[in-house]
């Protein structure tokens, strides 16, 4: 797989959200991630459905919804028919999860599991053939800027082998504190889809930051 670079709206003008979405676009980005955030499974807020809704009229940028939710099954048909592309749910914040993936999947999204740093990938037993994404957290959800935790290095390299095994194309995205230093790294272990926020929207013109990140990740086009 061409490693594909993800940018966090998270670290991204929110009074503008949508011109920020035409410079991804124009910059030749094909992914944004969205964090959404509901001050319960994590401290911050941040935006829901609508707003995505109202965005996704003015964007075709593949729209990878990262859900920081409690009950995240309550919100799948809107975040449907928002028109997210992928929508991403947190294994601790999942009771039923095969059932949560059935109705992603169903809703006809592609369906992501997350896990956090300290979360074990036995979580993925029984679930994995199911996934589309396994997204490794490399901080503690909640913010943006935080710096990469190395505890999920061989966390890293560990599910990717476990996703070779499958033989499926189940991408493996990592997320929090990924820089344009550590990419190349990350992408040896088995990354293919890096998530950057504050290191990407924090150093623009984004069209050369993108063209850094895919030197480091040695890719020629995503
Ligand atoms: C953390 C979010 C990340 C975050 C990444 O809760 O899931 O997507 O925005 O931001 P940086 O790249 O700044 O760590
Ligand atoms: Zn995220």
């Amino acid at each position: 797989m061409t490693p594909i670079l993800s940018p966090s709206l998270l670290s991204a003008d929110f009074g503008r959200l949508a011109e920020e979405l035409a410079a991804l676009e124009a910059a030749g980005l094909s992914w944004v991630h969205w964090d959404i955030m509901d001050g319960q499974f994590v401290p911050n807020i941040t935006f829901g459905p609508p707003v995505v809704a109202k965005l996704r009229a003015r964007s075709r940028l593949f729209f990878d919804v990262h859900l920081m939710i409690e009950h995240p099954d309550r919100y799948i048909t809107a975040f449907a028919d928002a028109g997210a592309d992928l929508l991403c749910v947190h294994a601790e914040a999942c009771v039923h999860l095969e059932r949560t993936i059935q109705a992603i999947h169903d809703a006809g999204m592609q369906a992501g599991l997350a896990l956090n740093p300290a979360t074990p990938l036995t979580v993925l037993d029984y679930i994995l053939e199911n996934l589309d994404l396994v997204l490794i957290m490399s901080v503690n959800p909640g913010f943006g800027g935080q710096h990469f935790l190395p505890l999920t290095l061989p966390k890293i390299a560990h599910t990717a082998a476990r996703i070779r095994d499958t033989g499926k194309p189940i991408h493996l995205q990592v997320d929090g504190g990924v820089t344009v230093d550590n990419a190349a790294a990350l992408v040896r272990l088995g990354a293919t889809v890096l998530v950057s926020g504050s290191a990407f929207f924090g150093h623009p013109p984004y069209d050369q930051r993108l063209a850094a990140f895919r030197a480091a990740m040695g890719d020629t086009a995503n």
